[in-house]
């Protein structure tokens, strides 16, 4: 089994309003080396395969038209950029690896190879792109690029790809570098060339600017649950993200993905499913419970609407509340919608209902939806039926409350697993981020 814990370089990442909670060191933490260090060596101490960046570019301003409430509320602002973050627990872990999001809307291809073969470097192989075409519009607003609709987002996103694989496959032979000092050669241009890419949507003549890395191409992640994010995935992902409702429909989406991987031509069980779950534990019930109650007692209506209306890219307050949803059309996320659509396929959806769902917490129960909640027992229970019955290779761990759910993962949860013989004892030592996913 993988485990991946999510994070984000922001105040209480993914649960709008916990930074109030007491103890919470991500309101301040989000900006400190020291408390990105001593998280990563937490997590690595309990053999976590990688720690995950989650990232935006741009505001949540589609909520009521303004960035206010996002502000006000903190919702993923202020932050920092997740990337020098990486670079810097590269030098105080040894196995632990690391995701980044890292947007192919927002930045050009010849960047991103850059950067991710220099963190592949630095990180000797523990690197992995979390692959996004961004839902924030506002983005375009502070001169990062243009908006493009949904589908045609994908459809840019696949020329990018091939961009940046020729770049860090083709560009350089493994052995163009020399160090002939004799010679005066440091690499030989003859097994350095060109890519001469002439696309729809980039124009890219190389030669890239690194030499191979220990992956060449870092670890491809990528979380689109639309048909569209599907083929995306089906073709470039090796590792996807899965917000999956329960074990059950999530067996008939996980076919689904295999087929689709096989039908682009690749081998389906090349691909890992890691299911997006929000993770609630406590020593036993009771304990659950607090935090359970902690959690909905913090919650941010006004910025749960605010994150939700940037992701869909809808501004809810602009409908009456009568409105079918099929009637709002959307650029954003379109997972969301889709995911209501699938909950309870005959029910027509109004803009009240879409609003009174997000401004709810979520209860807290051992089939909740999205969830793993209770005592460390009772969440490895629910780990394995996601195992056997959804087929899924593993989760990530989106921690709750974002300090010391972190805690829980590696004081009680994985001990647990460990116990059980579900998850690893011990790194291989020195194995890639690819190694660890796909080396048998
Ligand atoms: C677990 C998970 C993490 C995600 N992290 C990010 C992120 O860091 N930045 C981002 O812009 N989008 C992120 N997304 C959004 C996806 O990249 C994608 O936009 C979204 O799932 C909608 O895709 P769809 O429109 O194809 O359904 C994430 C989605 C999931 C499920």
């Amino acid at each position: 089994m993988h485990l991946n814990v999510f994070t984000e370089c922001s105040p209480a990442p993914q649960f709008v309003g916990m930074w109030r909670m007491p103890g919470d060191r991500t309101g301040t933490g989000y900006r400190s080396l020291e408390h990105w260090a001593a998280l990563a060596r937490k997590l690595e101490d309990a053999c976590i395969d990688a720690l995950f960046f989650a990232d935006v570019h741009g505001t949540y301003d589609v909520y009521r038209g303004s960035w206010e409430t996002a502000v006000r509320h903190g919702v993923q602002i202020p932050s920092i950029d997740p990337m020098p973050v990486v670079a810097a627990l590269a030098m105080v872990t040894r196995e632990l690896a690391f995701a980044v999001t890292y947007s192919t809307t927002y930045h050009q291809p010849y960047e991103c190879a850059r950067l991710f073969s220099s963190l592949d470097h630095l990180t000797q192989g523990r690197i992995g792109w979390n692959i996004v075409t961004s839902y924030l519009r506002s983005a375009t607003e502070n001169g990062l690029g243009e908006y493009l609709d949904h589908d045609l987002r994908y459809d840019r996103a696949d020329e990018y790809l091939s961009v940046v694989r020729r770049l860090w496959e083709e560009s350089w032979d493994d052995d163009a570098v020399r160090r002939d000092a004799a010679a005066d050669v440091f690499a030989d241009p003859s097994a350095v060339r060109q890519i001469d890419h002439a696309g729809t949507w980039f124009t890219v003549r190389g030669p890239h600017q690194c030499e191979p890395s220990p992956q060449r191409t870092p670890v491809l992640y990528q979380a689109g649950a639309s048909g569209r994010g599907m083929a995306f995935a089906a073709r470039h992902a090796e590792v996807v993200f899965l917000t999956l409702a329960d074990p059950e429909s999530g067996a008939v989406a996980m076919r689904k993905l295999r087929d689709q991987v096989g039908a682009a031509g690749r081998d389906p069980a090349g691909v890992k499913a890691l299911q997006g779950s929000m993770v609630l534990i406590g020593r036993d019930r009771a304990e659950a419970k607090a935090k359970a109650d902690l959690y909905h007692r913090l919650w941010s209506t006004e910025g749960q609407l605010a994150k939700w209306c940037g992701w869909m890219d809808v501004d809810l307050a602009s409908y009456p509340d009568e409105t079918p949803v099929d009637e709002v059309k959307n650029q954003g996320s379109q997972s969301f919608l889709g995911f209501l659509r699938g909950l309870t396929p005959d029910r027509a959806w109004t803009v009240g209902d879409v609003k009174y769902l997000i401004s709810r917490p979520r209860r807290a129960r051992r089939d909740a939806p999205v969830m793993l909640f209770g005592t460390a027992q009772e969440v490895a229970d629910r780990m394995e039926q996601w195992l056997d019955v959804a087929g899924v290779d593993g989760f990530n761990l989106i921690p709750c409350p974002p300090t010391g759910g972190i805690d829980d993962i590696c004081d009680l949860l994985v001990p647990e697993l460990q116990r059980r013989g579900m998850f690893r004892t011990a790194y291989r030592p020195g194995q890639t981020l690819r190694e660890r996913y796909f080396a048998a």
